[in-house]
């Protein structure tokens, strides 16, 4: 399968800073890659680079077989963008925001209207068409610049945290377009912060840290790498807790951790829960809840990024 996306030892850096420290990725054709990171990361820059709206220092970016430097007007033809702020004219109306886009696109005046008035209908912005767009709610706001970035039909869509800001329902909304558009053959490269985004989205994830790609796979794959499951215990009485943790400790190794009125255990193997049932018991412990879920990307976007707990799972061969 021909690859949409192709960046091989991209960097970027603003005087001091290095926004994007070495990245190499891509995204076949028809595909979701979702890129995940805290802020400053450098997801933004990346995304400006695809859109031929920054230059790269150093690295080849493609989109289809065009070099986004050296031939940057057939890759901008290609790509379409929804940055990470809205991009819309306030004193325009919904429907003249996308006509301008239209015309400056080159379409006819009746292929415009056309297309316009498609895009408002499918962004539930039909309604809305008239009216200046400082009328409008973020949610509505956030919507129309998708609809500005599609116009063109573009085969490869960069969207830079498209749901910042939405209420879970025009959130769901645009998952849903989304999805719409992956089944008509665009490709598409997401930002988010949201990681059930990326779950429920993409169907590669990349987490990039300060400029750097830490880890990559779907989330199924990233989930099993910080650990396949977590353990929940939770003790009747909050004062056995550290005792709770030491003696999950001692059969997981790694680091359990007391969240709240819980001990939180990173496993690889489900036999561990029922090792420690029989180790409570005869230490006397009472368990008000002893609970296996799965790792969620949250847990695992924490644990990569460095902010949560870096412990390793639980290893299979302390079991028994
Ligand atoms: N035009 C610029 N001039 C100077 N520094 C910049 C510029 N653009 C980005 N940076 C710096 O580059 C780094 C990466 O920024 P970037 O906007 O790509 O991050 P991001 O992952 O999009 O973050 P966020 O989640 O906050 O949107 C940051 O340290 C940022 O301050
Ligand atoms: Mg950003």
């Amino acid at each position: 399968m021909t690859n949409a996306i192709q960046i091989e030892g991209l960097t970027k850096s603003f005087g001091t800073t290095t926004a994007l420290a070495g990245v190499d990725l891509s995204v076949p054709a028809g595909r979701v890659l979702g890129v995940l990171g805290p802020n400053g990361a450098g997801k933004t820059t990346l995304v400006r680079i695809l859109a031929t709206l920054l230059l790269p220092d150093r690295g080849s970016v493609r989109v289809g077989p065009y070099d986004v430097v050296r031939d940057s007007h057939q890759a901008r033809a290609l790509t379409g963008l929804t940055g990470q702020y809205a991009a819309v004219d306030e004193v325009l109306s919904g429907f003249e925001n996308l006509w301008v886009v239209g015309r400056l696109l080159g379409l006819s005046r009746a292929e415009t209207k056309r297309r316009a008035g498609e895009l408002l209908s499918r962004l539930g912005l039909a309604e809305a068409a008239g009216r200046p767009v400082r009328t409008y709610s973020g949610g509505m706001r956030r919507r129309l610049d998708l609809a500005t970035s599609l116009v063109s039909q573009p085969r490869v869509l960069f969207l830079d945290e498209p749901t910042t800001g939405l209420d879970p329902r025009s959130r769901g909304e645009l998952w849903e377009l989304v999805r719409e558009l992956v089944i008509g053959g665009t490709t598409v490269l997401l930002t988010t912060q949201y990681l059930e985004e990326a779950d429920r989205l993409a169907d590669e994830i990349v987490i990039i840290d300060r400029g750097r790609i830490v880890a990559s796979g779907t989330a199924n794959e990233l989930k099993t790498r910080v650990g396949g499951q977590t353990l929940v215990v939770r003790p009747r009485h909050q004062v056995d807790l550290p005792v709770l943790r030491d003696l999950a400790a001692s059969i997981c190794g790694g680091a359990p951790r007391i969240d709240g009125d819980q001990v939180l255990a990173a496993i690889a193997d489900p036999a561990v829960s029922a090792v420690l049932a029989q180790r409570l018991e005869s230490a006397g412990v009472p368990v008000a809840e002893l609970a296996l879920r799965e790792v969620s990307l949250d847990e695992v976007f924490l644990a990569i990024t460095g902010t949560g707990d870096r412990s390793p799972a639980c290893p299979q061969r302390t079991v028994g």
